[in-house]
């Protein structure tokens, strides 16, 4: 579409220069709109405002497609693993052997961190959430490595990605590890991203712990498919913090706070926390009905998306997954994964939920696969962030090497009190204002 668009007013006519997309929409460029016509754009929740132009990941949502660089993410999901596509999203290219295994011997030898953090760890009271302390460890690197980032300087910008892609699992075991009262276990650089991971989750002092090589897989593959999701709110944010040249330590430690929330990485805790609450099939329809009653907050969590408006692709593959997971651990007769089927079964022919476009999304069965890993539900949004940070930092990278960048700074439309005369506080009617 090259059709020329503008906007007339008394002011005068402003044409708005279009954006070419290189797929999908491209975008009214209505930088200058304030500067000629002395208005401001309206679009809370940014349902048609593009923050920026990215080359990283492709959404078409009325088709169900998503790609990263091009791939299509079921291909990725069945041929590549998790350091492939976070080298694939960081560089923009597939890696070579050689690239490769660079890549992942960087990553692995960054894996430890310093040794005071246990102390940090140990500062919380036993029942912390983990997102609270993987937020506060993850903004701490911030204070290990407070000068030795030029955010300008590409050499740092990688030795910055290799570190807390690196670390995060680490201190996410450690997060987790305090939350079940267990000693820290060190990583280990004969093992693979994910076993490590695992392995520093479940092993203990006193036995040896042998990581299965199915699971593991299982979860590279999960992390594949949470690896990026373009603009989302978690990424947005990340973007917006390391927008005033912050630390980007502290960057991805704010896009960890954002994913915290049930509209968002949350959700796949929430889910769980709703199969138990409903408990079964008989009270399936109950809480449908709660879920469309507009006077009730509930909302059925694992559905609905701002972008698919179709079955959400990495679901797709999640839900095959997840039998296959469910099989190799002898829990194929899982109730709770009965009563997602039946439940995603039910809403999925309920005129309510197809109307509304309203289809299972990627945190509707990564749950269960966590729960029958053995995870505990507080622990899943911290793993969904352990695999989002390769699309926070490949986006973060992004912007500070985009000449287009600026500070994000949103305008407002002011709806509060217009200029008035202040008044002491013996002369104010304390009836008049409200609590
Ligand atoms: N259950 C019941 N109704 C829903 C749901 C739901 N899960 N999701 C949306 N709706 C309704 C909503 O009430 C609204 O109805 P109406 O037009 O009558 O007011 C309509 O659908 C549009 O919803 P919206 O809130 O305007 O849509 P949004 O794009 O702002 O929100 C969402 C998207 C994901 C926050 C929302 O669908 C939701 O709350 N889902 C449940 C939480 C969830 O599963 N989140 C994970 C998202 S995917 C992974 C990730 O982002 O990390």
């Amino acid at each position: 579409m090259t059709d020329q668009y503008s906007l007339k007013s008394p002011r005068g006519e402003t044409v708005l220069p279009w954006i070419q997309a290189s797929e999908g929409p491209g975008a009214l460029d209505i930088r200058k709109i304030y500067e000629k016509q002395g208005v401001f754009t309206y679009d809370p929740g940014f349902a048609s405002t593009s923050s920026c132009k990215s080359a990283i990941t492709f959404i078409d949502g009325e088709h169900g497609i998503l790609r990263y660089r091009g791939y299509p993410i079921d291909e990725l999901a069945e041929k590549s693993t998790f350091l492939e596509v976070a080298y694939l999203l960081l560089h923009g290219e597939l890696p070579t052997k050689e690239q490769l295994e660079g890549f992942v011997h960087s990553i692995t030898y960054h894996s430890m961190v310093h040794e005071s953090l246990k102390t940090f760890f140990q500062g919380f009271h036993y029942d912390a959430h983990p997102m609270a302390m993987l937020t506060a460890g993850v903004g701490s690197l911030s204070a290990f490595y407070p000068r030795s980032i030029n955010i300008y300087d590409r050499q740092e910008q990688q030795v910055f990605a290799q570190r807390i892609i690196a670390k995060l699992p680490t201190i996410a075991a450690c997060a987790y590890k305090h939350s079940v009262g267990q000693p820290f276990v060190y990583p280990r650089n004969d093992l693979d991203y994910c076993s490590n991971l695992l392995y520093m989750m479940f092993a203990v002092p006193c036995e040896n712990y042998e990581v299965d090589e199915v699971t593991a897989r299982a979860l590279d593959m999960l992390f594949i498919l949470h690896a990026d999701h373009e603009q989302n709110a978690s990424t947005s944010t990340v973007r917006l913090a390391g927008s005033s040249g912050t630390n980007p330590y502290a960057a991805i430690a704010a896009g960890i706070a954002c994913l915290w929330g049930p509209s968002h990485g949350g959700a796949n805790e929430a889910v769980i926390h709703m199969l138990e609450e409903i408990g079964d099939r008989s009270q399936i329809k109950k809480y449908i009905d709660k879920a469309k009653d507009k006077s009730d907050n509930f909302r059925l969590m694992g559905f609905g998306h701002r972008v698919y408006k179709n079955y959400d692709p990495r679901a797709t593959v999640i839900r095959k997954m997840c039998h296959k997971v469910l099989q190799r651990l002898g829990k194929e007769n899982d109730p709770l994964f009965e009563l997602a089927i039946e439940l995603e079964q039910i809403a999925l022919n309920d005129p309510y939920f197809q109307e509304k476009k309203l289809y299972p999304n990627v945190d509707f069965y990564s749950g269960i696969i966590y729960q029958a890993l053995g995870l505990r539900p507080s622990i899943f949004t911290v793993m969904f962030a352990i695999a989002r940070c390769v699309g926070w930092v490949a986006h973060w990278q992004e912007m500070v090497n985009d000449p287009d960048h600026r500070i994000g700074r949103p305008r407002q439309i002011y709806t509060g009190a217009q200029q008035r005369q202040y008044v002491p506080l013996e002369q104010r009617d304390t009836k008049a204002s409200p609590d």
